[in-house]
């Protein structure tokens, strides 16, 4: 069994996101998404949230399922089994960054290779961070978040913005 680790802040996770998801599950027998904490960002909804709206935005398919950790990511794949991570790239600056995760991660894990996939064109402008600013302005999120994550984000977002 072919085991992939999809890692993100999923803060909150986005239709970007599921897509990558999706195509990953169709190439390898299993996927776990983990959500994760990066060192670099205040996130706005908590590890649970997080994992809470990515359960509900994956709850379709069956070979996937979400995982959180607040650890490191290179030992978290090593637990699951997986030989690989995929992550979604929407330019120059996520390729160059994503190329240093990949050598990190592999140096932590030698047997963890991390795949790339290009976001899909309709998807390039769609983030997270797009997803939160939204939110604070209290506008409609149908076109970014997973229809299945949306009455769950509604009654998070209570008392957040
Ligand atoms: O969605 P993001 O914010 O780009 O995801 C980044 C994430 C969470 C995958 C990255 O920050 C991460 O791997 N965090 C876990 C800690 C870790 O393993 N860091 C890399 C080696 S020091």
């Amino acid at each position: 069994m072919r085991t992939a680790v999809c890692p993100g802040s999923f803060d909150p996770i986005t239709v970007g996101h599921l897509d990558l998801v999706c195509r990953a599950a169709a190439i390898f027998d299993q996927v776990v998404l983990c959500v994760m904490v990066n060192g670099e960002k205040r996130h706005m909804f908590s590890l649970e949230e997080r994992l809470e709206l990515a359960r509900a935005a994956t709850a379709a398919l069956p070979n996937v399922r979400a995982e959180a950790c607040g650890g490191l990511l290179a030992e978290f794949a090593k637990d699951q089994g997986a030989c690989a991570l995929v992550k979604g790239v929407r330019g120059g600056g996520d390729l160059d960054w994503e190329t240093q995760m990949a050598q990190i991660n592999r140096d932590l894990n030698p047997g963890l290779d991390t795949i790339l996939l290009p976001a899909r064109p309709e998807h390039l402008h769609i983030s997270s961070t797009l997803a939160r600013e939204m939110l604070r302005h209290h506008q409609d999120l149908e076109r970014y978040i997973p229809a299945g994550a949306m009455d769950a984000l509604n009654r998070i977002r209570q008392g957040k913005v």
